[in-house]
């Protein structure tokens, strides 16, 4: 492997762009390098141990998690982990292959009828990432001309399954019903229309409007494809998510999961009709040319989904303990976006999000420091999300925890001078 030049040859032609160039140079990555040297790493931080309510970290010390999407607390769960070992055990390390080879188990059978099944969907089609969910549906849709309709705030997925359609893409402002209206007007009445959003968005928690949207679906004779991977588990009498909590769900053409989140483990699944589904299978770049989900991971999502499914107050305890973090954070002064599940987000700005990162970490409360491109520039937030099995005595201190944390960061930023974190400045 090189060490980034190439040896010099006698006629070499000289000049040429580095293509290589937009990596080594990523300011982004540069910012990262400079939150390392400066002891202030808020990405990739170590854990040594299962995302539980309290996570041993990779410098030994426990800390009150608000960061893991283990919303219902399977990950670790004894039930969950047996299942993954007896799937390891029966069927191995690795499928080896790709699902349309040699890579099928009777276990990624199972787990594609229970999910059909959790869903009333004819059809559903296991991928191994919530990602390649969205890439395998989106990037198969449409013919050239058609209009594919993306929420600006979609998880990236969404827009790069969308951007690998053969139809254009269209964004229409986040969560407005007009802007979207307004597209749906303008499109030509031939052209196919599908309208992509998340049920709920990842680095928010907001919530779409479904039953509008779905209203303007309707009305436009568009195709609906709603991405549940933050609310599966959580929103909606049966844990299906916003599509539920909201009516729609017979309304909606495909419904994307991810088994990250409430699923306690790796994976995704596209939810949708046999004959599409049937599409996916014979067509889709992540479904045909990649290897099938592991069968640990498979049998860990399959046990997750039927204690889900069995024990509803479950779901129950995560949007009870969303609200009760929800309301401790107001009294601690750090009120987070309206929303309503298991992910919240407390505005920080570019300039506090750092530092109260890390007063709150140093003081024993891990969060997700956010800043662009994961949200739009300037708009960073601390992005938290409880789990069913959080205490309500971890939520109230971890709550504390983190107004003193933003108190702190702002003495130190006036401090500064009211300028950001010199290393933050590098993206600004
Ligand atoms: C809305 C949404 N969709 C899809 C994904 C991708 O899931 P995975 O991590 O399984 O690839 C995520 C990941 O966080 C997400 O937030």
């Amino acid at each position: 492997m090189t060490t980034g030049s190439r040896a010099a040859h006698p006629d070499q032609v000289q000049g040429r762009r580095d293509p290589f160039a937009p990596l080594v140079e990523n300011s982004l990555a540069a910012m990262f390098r400079r939150h390392a040297a400066d002891g202030l790493a808020t990405h990739a931080v170590p854990t040594g141990g299962a995302p539980q309510p309290v996570t041993r970290y990779g410098d030994g010390r426990h800390r009150i998690n608000l960061g893991s999407n283990n919303y219902l607390g399977l990950a670790g769960d004894p039930r969950v982990v047996e299942a993954a070992t007896a799937a390891l055990r029966q069927y191995g390390t690795s499928t080896s292959g790709s699902r349309v080879l040699n890579g099928t188990t009777r276990l990624h059978l199972q787990l594609e009828d229970e999910l059909a099944d959790h869903y009333g969907a004819e059809a559903a089609v296991l991928t191994s990432s919530g990602i390649n969910a969205n890439l395998a549906l989106l990037s198969t849709l449409g013919h050239p001309g058609d209009v594919l309709l993306v929420d600006a705030h979609a998880h990236a997925s969404v827009h790069a399954g969308a951007a690998a359609s053969r139809g254009t893409v269209s964004r229409f402002r986040h969560n407005s019903v007009e802007s979207l209206a307004q597209r749906l007007e303008r499109l030509d009445p031939r052209a196919g229309a599908v309208v992509v959003v998340d049920g709920v968005y990842s680095m928010t928690g907001a919530t779409a409007p479904l039953a509008e949207i779905a209203a303007l679906c309707d009305r436009f004779s568009a195709r609906l494809v709603v991405d549940e991977a933050h609310g599966l588990g959580v929103l909606g009498a049966g844990g299906r998510g916003a599509v539920e909590e909201t009516g729609v769900l017979d309304r909606v053409d495909a419904v994307t999961v991810a088994f990250s989140k409430s699923l306690a483990s790796v994976g995704g699944a596209v939810m949708t009709t046999r004959a599409a589904a049937d599409g996916i299978r014979a067509s889709a770049l992540p479904y045909v040319f990649s290897a099938a989900n592991e069968p640990a991971g498979v049998g860990a999502a399959l046990a997750a989904l039927r204690i889900l499914r069995s024990e509803p107050e479950r779901m129950q305890r995560t949007r009870e303990n969303g609200a009760l973090l929800r309301r401790s954070l107001a009294e601690a002064g750090a009120t987070p976006a309206p929303g309503r599940g298991a992910v919240l987000a407390v505005p920080t700005g570019d300039d506090l999000t750092t530092d109260a990162w890390k007063a709150a970490f140093d003081a024993g409360v891990y969060v997700n420091a956010v800043a662009y491109p994961a949200v739009p520039r300037g708009q960073a937030v601390l992005r938290l999300s409880v789990m069913a099995t959080h205490t309500e005595q971890q939520l109230t201190t971890a709550a504390a925890v983190i107004g003193e944390a933003i108190e702190k960061a702002r003495a130190v930023v006036a401090a500064r001078g009211g300028a950001p974190h010199a290393v933050d400045a590098a993206i600004a």
